[in-house]
């Protein structure tokens, strides 16, 4: 009985470890990522379903065996009333910090894993005692490095802390020393597994941690938070690794090597260099300029003008921003887009990698909305025809369309590919204020001849500009 149970708990593993891969593999495209979500949710239940089944087989019968069960069952139904009133709660704006803050539980996770390997393991022969001795401290630290920096970025992204960079004098330094000790603390551990060694690690990586991502700046946040998700990854197949777990191990190496990927995939779409972000800003000089100050004159337009310019126009891009998933938006922008279509304008969306505070925000919100796939394109593949447009619609975005990322080499996001609404015939911003965005810097589109500004929260003025057309 006990061999079939751990002979199906087995089946059920692989089961789920290919419906993991399903699930990564629908989330590639809009067109299949319910599809992807619906794999993902049943490959967990049927993990939970038999990792479940062999505890309880395990304790069953144990000293104590019914109070670690009940402890388990308390466990998972406050974890899981927890998760499903945030998931319930939090707004899309609000989701870059959530994730951030679930790394941080996973990288806990492998370091209290990790103690526990420590503190009770049964004994081992000499060669198994080695290795063992290294899942535990390998485990501790990547745990440990994930939770303060997932805390960290937690903390940055939802403005409880400064987004700048902390610049440390020597910061490369005390990072490369941090790793240098991290390798002799493991030698040593593997020879003499003491409590102290375990403690030091912890010690270290918490601290290194912290150090990585305060050091990185907020224009470089998106690939954090996709770096953490990778680290997370990892730490949970380290976690597999110490409990014996092949599901662990291949789940934590799928999130390790694909949050690996996004983070390359984002560095090349932000023009940084991967290893730079992952050591913690490494060779990134701090910026010359802070750029916060005015360039000029700005003008304004009201929505009924805004409303005239479009009737007159035969193309419109809209190029959408973090502001436009803060004021919800995109339904009216969608009906803009339908009652300008239905006159004869070419509308199209032109969306940046990082537009808003997490990768795909944008489609998410406009596929929300019922905009047509086909007319949303990536950067890319709008840039050229900017020049050639009509009215180009900034609405809530103003890092993706900063010019001074292309021309001032001294601004802190010089280098950064943008969007060059700057080109097309007239542009109309629409934002609240003359603040800057996300990076703290100001934005010299703003002063443009071909640019307004129409200021207002963005519904209530494209619901303005719905009316006067
Ligand atoms: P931002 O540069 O943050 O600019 C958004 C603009 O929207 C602000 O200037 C703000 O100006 C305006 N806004 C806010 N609420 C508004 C409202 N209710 N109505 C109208 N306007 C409103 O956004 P972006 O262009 O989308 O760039 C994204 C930035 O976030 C980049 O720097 C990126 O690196 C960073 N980031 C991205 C991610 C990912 S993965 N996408 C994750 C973390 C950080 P007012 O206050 O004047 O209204």
């Amino acid at each position: 009985m006990s061999d079939l149970l751990t002979s199906a708990a087995g089946s059920a593993y692989l089961v789920a470890a290919v419906l993991f891969i399903l699930t990564l593999a629908g989330l590639s495209k809009q067109e299949t990522s319910r599809r992807g979500i619906v794999f993902g949710v049943t490959g967990m239940a049927v993990a939970l379903a038999a990792t479940i089944s062999l505890a309880v087989r395990d304790a069953w019968g144990q000293p104590g065996w019914a109070l670690g069960l009940g402890l388990m069952v308390v466990a998972v139904i406050v974890g899981a009333s927890i998760g499903l009133w945030r998931a319930r709660v939090v707004q899309m704006t609000g989701m870059p910090e959530l994730i951030a803050l679930l790394h941080s539980f996973v990288g806990l996770a492998a370091v209290l894993v990790g103690w526990n390997g420590h503190l009770t393991h049964p004994e081992l022969p000499g060669a198994l005692e080695g290795v063992h001795s290294a899942e535990v401290f390998i485990g501790v630290f990547i745990g440990a490095v994930t939770f303060t920096g997932s805390i960290v970025a937690f903390l940055k992204l939802s403005a409880r802390i400064s987004s700048k960079p902390l610049a440390l004098p020597g910061k490369n330094v005390l990072n490369v020393l941090a790793l240098v000790a991290f390798v002799a603390l493991t030698v040593w551990y593997v020879v003499t597994p003491t409590l102290g060694l375990l403690i030091a690690v912890t010690i270290l990586a918490l601290a290194l941690g912290l150090h990585l991502v305060a050091s990185i700046g907020g224009g470089d946040m998106p690939v954090v938070v996709s770096m953490l998700n990778s680290y997370s990854g990892w730490a949970a197949a380290a976690a597999g690794f110490l409990l014996n777990n092949d599901l662990l191990i291949v789940t934590g190496a799928l999130v390790g090597s694909s949050g690996a990927y996004l983070s390359y995939i984002m560095c090349k779409a932000m023009n940084r260099s991967f290893l730079s972000v992952i050591a913690g800003g490494f060779g990134i000089e701090a910026p010359r300029a802070s750029g916060e100050e005015e360039q000029g004159e700005h003008t304004e337009i009201t929505a009924e003008q805004t409303a005239e310019l479009l009737s007159g126009a035969s193309s419109v891009v809209i190029t959408p921003g973090y502001g436009m998933a803060v004021a919800q938006a995109q339904y009216p922008v969608a009906d803009l887009v339908q009652r300008l279509r239905a006159q004869g304008v070419t509308v199209r969306f032109g969306i940046h990698p990082v537009a808003g505070r997490l990768p795909g925000h944008m489609n998410v919100l406009l596929a929300e909305a019922r905009v047509p796939y086909d007319i949303v394109l990536e950067m890319d593949e709008i840039n050229d025809e900017l020049a050639d447009t009509d009215v180009v619609l900034v609405i809530g975005a103003n890092d993706t369309v900063n010019p001074a990322a292309a021309e001032d080499p001294a601004s802190p996001i010089a280098g950064m590919p943008v969007l060059r609404v700057w080109e097309a015939r007239n542009v109309v911003v629409f934002k609240r204020s003359m603040a800057s965005g996300y990076a703290g810097v100001q934005n010299p589109l703003f002063f443009r001849d071909n640019a307004r500004m129409l200021f207002g929260d963005a519904r209530q003025a494209v619901d303005d500009i719905l009316r006067f057309l």
